[in-house]
C-alpha cells in the first residue's frame, strides 16, 4: 500500500479527542481583564498569568502606544545585529536594579531562555540534577544540552542531596541543579533556601526558572527575595510575559552571566528581537510594579481568600502556596465538563489542564488569581464552582 505522508495528523487527533485530550482555543474579543469578551461572550477570566494586571494597566499600554510611535512597529533583527535599541538597555538596567543582580537580559521569551541557555551552561561532560516537576522548557532545554539528566523527588531535599553524592561521585566537570521557582501547574514553591545550602556542599550551579514568581513573590521581585538569597542563586530565569503583563524571557545574575548569554544563547543570537512597544511596555510595568504595590497586595489577598473558599466546599487543592489554585479533579473527561459547564452555563472562564501539562489521573481547572479581580467577582466565581461541582459529584 502506499504510504500516505500525513496520515498521522489525522489519526493523532482523532486519539487525542478520544482521550479528551484535545485543546479548544478560545478567542479573546479585547483586553485580558476579569471581565473580558471570549467567544462572543462576557466571561468572568480565572485563567490568565497576568496576576498584577498589568496587561491592560493604562501606563503600560501608553508607553507602548508612544514607543510603536516613535520607533515602529518591528525590531528588524535579532538582538546582537540591529534588534536591540536604547529602550533595551534601560529595560535591562531597570530590571536588573529591580531584581537585585549585577546585569540583566531581555530575550525572546522564558521558553527561549531555558531551551537556549541551559544547552550552554551544560553539555556532555555534565549532570543535570532536575526536579522531576520543572517545566517542559526546561526539559527540552537539558534534552539539547546532551547533559546527563537525573531526576529528584519533587521538592524532595534529601532525594536532591542524594542525587548530588551520585553525581559528584560519576565526576562531572559540571553539576547544575534546575527548578522552577513556582510549579505552574499546582502553584508550590522549590524550596530554594534549602537547595542553596546542599547545592553549596557540592560546588553546584543553581538554576531557577522564575517564570510565576516575578511580580508575586518577594513583593514582586521574585522567589530569590522571597527567601533572601540575593547573590546566592547563580542563574534566574524569567518572564516578562506572566506577572508583568506584557511579554518577553529574562535572564538576571551576575555581569559574567549575562555576557556569556549574549554570546552563546543561540535562541537569543538567532531570534529576531521584541518589538519596541513591548520593551517600552516592559520598562513601564517594572515601574508599575515598583510604585503601585497595591496590585501585589490584591492578589495575595484574593489569593487566601479564594483558596480558604473552595477547600472549605471539599476542593483539593494540592500543594498550592501561590496565586495558582488547582481545583484537581483526576479524571481528564470530568475536568473538561467542569470547564465546560463553568464556562457555558456560569460565563467563568476556567481551562481544564490534562495530560500532557499534568498527568492523565491529575487532570484540573487550573485558576489563577489576578489583582483586579473584585470580592464581588471571586464570589460570583465561588458559588459557580460550587453549584457545578456539586452537579458533577466533584464536591
Ligand atoms: C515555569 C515556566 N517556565 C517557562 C515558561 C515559558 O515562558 P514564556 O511564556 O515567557 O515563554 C512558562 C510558561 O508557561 C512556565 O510556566
Amino acid at each position: 500500500m502506499k504510504r500516505d505522508p500525513v496520515g498521522f495528523l489525522k489519526e493523532d487527533m482523532t486519539s487525542l479527542r478520544k482521550d479528551n485530550l484535545e485543546w479548544i482555543i478560545r478567542y479573546l474579543e479585547g483586553g485580558s481583564k476579569p471581565h473580558c469578551i471570549v467567544n462572543g461572550k462576557e466571561v468572568l477570566m480565572l485563567n490568565t498569568n497576568n496576576y498584577l494586571g498589568l496587561a491592560t494597566h493604562p501606563k503600560v499600554v501608553q508607553a507602548s502606544i508612544d514607543a510603536t510611535k516613535k520607533y515602529g512597529a518591528g525590531a528588524g533583527a535579532v538582538p546582537v545585529i540591529a534588534g536591540s535599541f536604547d529602550l533595551t538597555r534601560e529595560f535591562q538596567e531597570k530590571f536588573a536594579k529591580y531584581k537585585e543582580v549585577e546585569a540583566s537580559l531581555l530575550c525572546q521569551t522564558g521558553f527561549a531562555v531555558n531551551s537556549g541557555l541551559i544547552p550552554m551552561l551544560v553539555g556532555k561532560l555534565d549532570i543535570v540534577v532536575s526536579d522531576e516537576l520543572n517545566h517542559g522548557s526546561i526539559i527540552d532545554g537539558v534534552r539539547l544540552s546532551g547533559a546527563k539528566r537525573v531526576i529528584y523527588k519533587h521538592r524532595d531535599i534529601s532525594d536532591l542531596e542524594k542525587q548530588l553524592k551520585e553525581a559528584e561521585k560519576g565526576g562531572a566537570r559540571r553539576i547544575c541543579i534546575i527548578t522552577d521557582g513556582v510549579f505552574s501547574m499546582d502553584g508550590d514553591m522549590a524550596p530554594l533556601d534549602k537547595i542553596v545550602n546542599v547545592a553549596e556542599d557540592f560546588g553546584a550551579m543553581i538554576f531557577v526558572d522564575d517564570c510565576h514568581g516575578e511580580g508575586v513573590l518577594g513583593d514582586g521581585k521574585g522567589i530569590v527575595a522571597h527567601f533572601n538569597l540575593q547573590g546566592k542563586v547563580h542563574v534566574e530565569g524569567g518572564s516578562m510575559s506572566k506577572g508583568f503583563g506584557v511579554f518577553g524571557g529574562t535572564v538576571a545574575g551576575s555581569k559574567d552571566l549575562i555576557e556569556f548569554c549574549k554570546n552563546k544563547s543561540r535562541t537569543y543570537l538567532l531570534s529576531t528581537a521584541h518589538p519596541p512597544g513591548v520593551v517600552a511596555a516592559n520598562i513601564a510595568s517594572i515601574e508599575v510594579a515598583e510604585n503601585e504595590p497595591q496590585h501585589v497586595k490584591a492578589v495575595w489577598e484574593h489569593t487566601n481568600y479564594f483558596k480558604k473558599e473552595v477547600q472549605n466546599m471539599g476542593y483539593d487543592t494540592g500543594r498550592s502556596e501561590t496565586p495558582i489554585i488547582p481545583l484537581i479533579i483526576g479524571d481528564p473527561g470530568k475536568a473538561q465538563e467542569l470547564a465546560r459547564i463553568l464556562f457555558e452555563e456560569e460565563n467563568i472562564y476556567g481551562t481544564p489542564i490534562v495530560f500532557p501539562m499534568v498527568a492523565r489521573e491529575l487532570s484540573r481547572i487550573r485558576v489563577q488569581m489576578n489583582a483586579l479581580l473584585t470580592k464581588d467577582d471571586l464570589n460570583t466565581a465561588l458559588s459557580s464552582i460550587e453549584k457545578v461541582g456539586k452537579k458533577l459529584d466533584i464536591i
